[in-house]
């Protein structure tokens, strides 16, 4: 979660502030990337943006393409031109093409797909339709986002759920083995396991396949949540196992703010009748009565940004033609060459646990508060948030780190960019005292 709080870089624009040198100038600019599998200079030719900043912050708004952007404007000028209502009328085959890509991202068919404005939209109104009570079981791992936290402990406070906090293993994963000894020892219970696939304060990969085996193992219930990992990693919902999952659109998926998508099983939907039904997920056919959509779109609300759906669209399709493999390969890649560089530089603190194959890095300047750090970094243009513990009590807190600096990836990170970080960290933590 990166607020402009603790998210200094926003504070602090690029006008003041020489922009880098273009990806060109720099070795790795031209040609492929780092493991030789995204064409990172053509990355950073369609993305305005990579060549104003050293952009490390995809997984709080990573930046989007010019055709993703291009597609959020032209439909706000139709609506200007026609009418919202017109405007979007136009577009139903294109809106409908929206839910046909966000399934194949996810491995799933369209009807399993609800399009929302956040990933804690989608977890809230998921939950709530499970109506929880004194029976059900709620399995967290300690990876749990922030405002999900929130959320489920206020459900467990109020309905009389137990909430349970799965301890980690030795590698900062979920403890597997754990889980299994708390899944078997609860069988009968109303059971739902919650779990981030990467979560918000580390470069953490959950074993989510594992997690799937044992929540289908013991029947119980499984709802991740892959905003840090649509877009970034492989997310298969029939490889994991899970029966729904909730993600963003901002992050490594590089779509309009206030995008998102949920993802139920279709066995499932009928179980799930949301809290508050509305006219886009439901018809009021009597007096007292409403049939709900038998699709996920019946988690959806009337309201929406039609432009910013039609620019998720368009970064799902971008997604889809580039490839997940060669994306999570180059991320995983330059990701692991920052952490070795950051774990050589004197003063500095890599504080990834060991399962950390993933595009995200975090690390501390000794002595100095991690916001300080962003913040001294985002004055020379490189862009990075820290992660306060507030935002991670599971995670941060229980290990007794107060925050750490988050430094995420895209394709469009070149060899400029990493050397950056790796200089001004370098920089920032011999001058510290
Ligand atoms: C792991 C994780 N889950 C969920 C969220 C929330 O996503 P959204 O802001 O779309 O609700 C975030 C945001 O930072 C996150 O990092």
């Amino acid at each position: 979660m990166d607020l402009p709080a603790y998210a200094d870089s926003s504070l602090t624009g690029g006008t003041a502030v020489p922009p880098p040198a273009p990806a060109g100038d720099t070795p790795a600019g031209a040609g492929l990337g780092a493991a030789g599998l995204v064409d990172v200079a053509a990355e950073r030719d369609r993305t305005v943006g990579a060549s104003r900043s050293h952009h490390l912050n995809s997984a709080g708004a990573a930046l989007p393409t010019a055709a993703v952007v291009d597609a959020v404007v032209a439909h706000l000028r139709h609506e200007e031109r026609a009418g919202g209502y017109e405007a979007s009328a136009a577009r139903g085959s294109d809106i409908e093409a929206v839910y046909a890509a966000a399934a194949r991202v996810v491995g799933a068919v369209p009807e399993e797909i609800a399009l929302l404005d956040s990933a804690t939209t989608g977890l809230r109104v998921i939950i709530d339709a499970m109506r929880l009570g004194p029976a059900a079981r709620i399995l967290v791992s300690r990876s749990t986002y922030v405002s999900h936290a929130l959320h489920l402990l206020s459900v467990a406070a109020q309905r009389g759920a137990e909430l349970v906090i799965v301890p980690n293993g030795a590698d900062g994963a979920l403890d597997l083995v754990r889980l299994e000894e708390l899944l078997a020892a609860g069988d009968g219970r109303d059971d739902v396991v919650c779990v981030a696939h990467v979560p918000t304060s580390s470069g953490l990969v959950e074993p989510a396949a594992a997690i799937g085996a044992l929540t289908r193992g013991h029947g119980a219930r499984y709802l991740l949540d892959a905003t840090q990992s649509v877009g970034h990693l492989p997310v298969d919902v029939s490889e994991i196992g899970c029966d729904a999952l909730v993600t963003t659109g901002r992050k490594f998926l590089r779509a309009p703010r206030g995008t998102g998508f949920a993802y139920v099983r279709r066995s499932l939907l009928g179980t799930l009748a949301p809290v508050a039904p509305d006219v886009r997920g439901a018809a009021w056919c009597a007096e007292r009565d409403w049939d709900l959509a038998a699709t996920a779109r019946r988690f959806e609300t009337w309201e929406s940004s039609v432009a910013g759906r039609l620019g998720l669209g368009v970064a799902l399709e971008e997604l889809l033609a580039r490839g997940i493999e060669g994306t999570a390969g180059h991320l995983v890649t330059v990701a692991a060459a920052l952490r070795s560089g950051l774990a050589e530089t004197g003063g500095v603190r890599v504080q990834d646990p060991v399962a950390c194959a993933s595009g995200i890095v975090t690390f501390t300047v000794d002595g100095l508060p991690a916001g300080e750090v962003s913040r001294r970094l985002a004055e020379r243009n490189v862009r990075t948030v820290s992660v306060p513990a507030s935002h991670a009590q599971w995670d941060l807190g229980s290990r007794g780190v107060p925050a750490v600096v988050r430094a995420s990836v895209h394709v469009y990170n070149d060899a400029g960019d990493t050397r950056a970080l790796l200089d001004e960290v370098a920089a920032i933590a011999g001058a510290r005292g």
